[in-house]
């Protein structure tokens, strides 16, 4: 049977909840827990989406690596002929030694250093989403000194309302991302003159987790406007990047597919040459992971009971950061009743929650997998509290393919050292 659950290659089985064809109980027993457990499966199905979505339209899907950086991850988006969206030297350095194609990498974020603009000129990367006139300043003097000319889009605040969390919300004229609309075109003039920047397109993000395709399509529709008016002046561009933001489910949102999403945008676009570019993070895979735990101790309050589990706020960050919903299943249930627990982690924190109020049927050293879990999960993850971070496996089919090791305290302590 398939559950009523937002991962699509989960189901239940005798064996309890399988990934794939892997259950995950042997994913525990062999590599330990807490671990995230990806499915090549759901990554290639979700990236697949947006590319039926685009079909024949000249277009690139640049994931946003930030959701998920890890080599392995990446290493599938590469294979399928992916573009990336990065927003460090870090990023792009991964991308690279996954295999990723330099020349299909979009360069984002309001503080690009010198350092990390050299890199990626050397490196070849499509273009940079340059986000103020003093960056576009560094990067012509950069690329001056290396005898180079910097692709160039700027990346544009339409000031519209995005409808999700305050804190994952970019393009409003209070947040820090992007150049003012009504400064984008004299930025866009003062660009054109300079010798060693190249205007390569335009570019807007206008927030995450977007359920509405009404606020990106309002967006659109200025960015147009803006492209009509560069071309009136002879400033023409290749290529139009909306950004990322689709919206996943988590508990019972009910987001729009990438074709819903995208066909009042492609309408927009239609009979246009530019091509069509897209910076999707959690919709390719934040429904493709899970982090798999298990409950070292139950504790019984004399308000709540306590689900105490392995992992915690250092693994998945997201519950606490944003008191964010993730379903937390147990792998093989018990033919008992539930009881209804706080799950939670080993860190001296209150806020060190992964779920509230859970109904588990559950005992001391079972499973546990905490869903949608893919995205933002392991990249955010930290080491507070001196925990190792977790190990990474992509089932892909009824092969496990360790992605990334477990932490060690080697690892953790390297680099360190105490006052001689
Ligand atoms: N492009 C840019 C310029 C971005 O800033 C972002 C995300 C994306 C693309 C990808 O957006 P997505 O498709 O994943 O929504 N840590 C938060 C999410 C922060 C998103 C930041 N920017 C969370 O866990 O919900």
């Amino acid at each position: 049977m398939t559950l009523a659950l937002p991962v699509p290659t989960l189901t239940a089985g005798p064996a309890g909840l399988t990934l794939e064809g892997v259950a995950l109980a042997d994913i525990a027993a062999q590599f330990g827990t807490p671990t995230y457990v990806y499915s090549r499966a759901a990554l290639t199905a979700a990236f697949n989406a947006y590319q039926q979505a685009l079909g024949l339209r000249k277009s690139l899907v640049c994931y946003a690596v930030k959701a998920n950086s890890s080599l392995g991850i990446l290493s599938v988006f590469a294979r399928l002929g992916a573009g990336f969206d990065i927003v460090s030297g870090g990023e792009l350095a991964r991308v690279l030694a996954a295999g990723g194609d330099a020349g299909k990498v979009i360069f984002s974020g309001v503080g690009k250093t010198r350092d990390e603009m050299r890199y990626a000129l050397e490196s070849g990367i499509g273009c940079f989403n340059v986000e103020s006139a003093a960056e576009l300043d560094r990067l012509n003097e950069v690329a001056a000194s290396m005898g180079k000319r910097a692709p160039i889009a700027f990346r544009v605040n339409p000031d519209v309302n995005p409808n999700t969390h305050p804190y994952i919300s970019t393009g409003l004229r209070s947040n820090k991302f992007g150049v003012a609309f009504t400064e984008a075109l004299d930025l866009y003039r003062k660009a054109s003159k300079l010798p060693n920047i190249e205007i390569s397109g335009i570019d807007c993000h206008i927030g995450s987790q977007l359920l509405d395709p009404a606020p990106m399509a309002e967006a659109a529709d200025k960015i147009l406007g803006l492209v009509d008016q560069l071309a009136s002046e002879g400033i023409k561009l290749d290529h139009i990047d909306l950004g990322g933001g689709l919206g996943i489910r988590y508990r019972d949102e009910e987001p729009p597919t990438p074709t819903e999403y995208l066909a009042p945008l492609l309408a927009r676009f239609e009979g246009r040459d530019e091509a069509l570019c897209f910076e999707p993070g959690r919709s390719l895979v934040g429904n493709a992971g899970l982090l798999l735990t298990r409950i070292e101790y139950l504790k019984p309050g004399v308000e709540k009971n306590f689900a105490i589990i392995d992992a915690a706020m250092n693994d998945l960050a997201r519950p606490a950061l944003y008191d964010a919903y993730h379903e937390i299943v147990a792998v093989a249930p018990r033919n008992v009743p539930a009881t209804r627990y706080e799950v939670v982690g080993p860190i001296c924190e209150s806020g060190d929650f992964l779920g509230h109020d859970r109904d588990l049927a559950v005992d001391t050293g079972d499973l546990l997998a905490i869903l949608s879990a893919g995205a933002y999960g392991m990249t955010m993850s930290s080491n507070y509290n001196t925990r190792p971070r977790a190990a990474e496996v992509l089932v892909d089919g009824s092969e496990v393919h360790v992605i990334r090791e477990r932490e060690t305290l080697e690892h953790l302590l390297k680099g360190e050292r105490p006052l001689p």
